[in-house]
């Protein structure tokens, strides 16, 4: 039988205690179920199928997540989305996941924010009580929203209180947006004040700049990406010295046009500098990663030692939303990597 030289550590790495902190639901659609439905819907593909999945940057990639998203029109077909979400955790041996909603690019759920978060808690409730990892959900703004609309999606939360929400969120695009972390700073205050955790999309289309906002004025828990803080040293310093950690993507940068290959990537540099860094997928179905995957492409452009591996692991785990009990475990069953 053929086996590559990669197979047996691939599975060492899958043994790793670990969670994914960085990953949005949006990215998790297998292209041939999205076929299927655009045919049964009648809806066009946005491009020819063998095709599909060759974006040409974030622009390009957040417009692909509204027309995949309007098909998930069920309670059904959301709930299995989450479900599968919770399968490939377990099969990439993580231990939680902190997944991110953003209710923008659902238009089916339009108006229905309590009813959609139901349906996705079904599919995670049901992965659950099948032995598979817990998941936190990060509900996200869009970077091209209003501050009304931010304000309503804070209250709806709050007044929701479902204890499958962890944190709000906001990803999309900053280059296209602009700067617009003043416009969320109360959002994010009150949310804060709520008692929910604050993860930021930023130092991915906006440079370090949008990287201090997001501490700054949003409060930031953790940054999503923030790799492009590697431009500014006192950055650097600052997110070193307070401890808030980053949730990197090295394909998902590779394939949006972050950088154009690994040894460019700053993840290593981030590292060395004594920021937490945690790896993750982002959009793992849609851009074709896999949490034991992006271990591997990192320890083999980095030379990463398995010493390395288990603080990467560690910062993941301390890095997350999970309440302290399932962290705890986490970390027990690390020491005993
Ligand atoms: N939404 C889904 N993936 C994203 C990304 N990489 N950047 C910003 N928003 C996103
Ligand atoms: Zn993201």
């Amino acid at each position: 039988m053929h086996t590559t030289a990669h197979a047996p550590r691939t599975e060492r790495i899958r043994s790793l205690p670990k969670a994914e902190v960085h990953a949005h639901l949006e990215g998790c659609f297998q292209p041939a179920v999205l076929a299927q439905w655009a045919t049964e819907a009648g809806v066009p593909m946005p491009r020819p199928r063998e095709h599909l999945l060759a974006f040409e940057g974030l622009a390009d990639f957040l417009h692909f997540l509204d027309w995949a998203c309007g098909l998930a029109s069920t309670r059904e077909r959301l709930a299995e989305l989450s479900y599968g979400f919770s399968q490939r955790l377990a099969e990439s041996g993580a231990g939680y996941a902190d997944v991110i909603v953003n209710p923008t690019h659902w238009k089916a759920w339009h108006g229905r924010l309590p009813e959609m978060i139901d349906a996705i808690d079904a599919g995670f409730a049901s992965a659950e009580q099948d032995g598979l990892p817990p998941v936190g959900l990060c509900v996200s703004l869009l970077r091209t929203q209003s501050s009304d609309a931010a304000a309503e999606l804070v209250d709806a939360l709050i007044a929701l209180g479902h204890p499958r929400v962890v944190a709000l969120s906001i990803d999309g695009n900053e280059a296209a947006a602009g700067r617009t972390s003043p416009r969320f700073a109360e959002a994010f205050r009150r949310a804060g004040a709520a008692g929910l955790r604050r993860t930021v999309h930023a130092g991915e289309s906006s440079g370090p700049e949008g990287v201090r906002d997001a501490i700054e004025l949003l409060g930031a828990d953790r940054i999503d990406h923030g790799v492009r803080a590697i431009e500014d040293p006192a950055l650097v310093a600052l997110l070193a010295e307070r401890r808030i950690p980053l949730g990197i993507c090295p394909t998902s940068n590779l394939k949006l046009g972050v950088y154009a290959s690994i040894d460019d990537h700053p993840i290593d540099r981030l590292r060395r500098a004594g920021v937490v860094v945690s790896i993750n997928t982002d959009d793992p179905v849609l851009l074709g990663a896999s949490l034991e995957g992006e271990y591997a492409l990192c320890s083999d452009a980095f030379g990463w030692s398995d010493e390395d591996l288990r603080t990467l692991a560690r910062h993941s785990i301390d890095a997350s939303f999970a309440n302290a009990d399932v962290k705890a475990k986490l970390l027990e069953r690390l020491s005993r990597w």
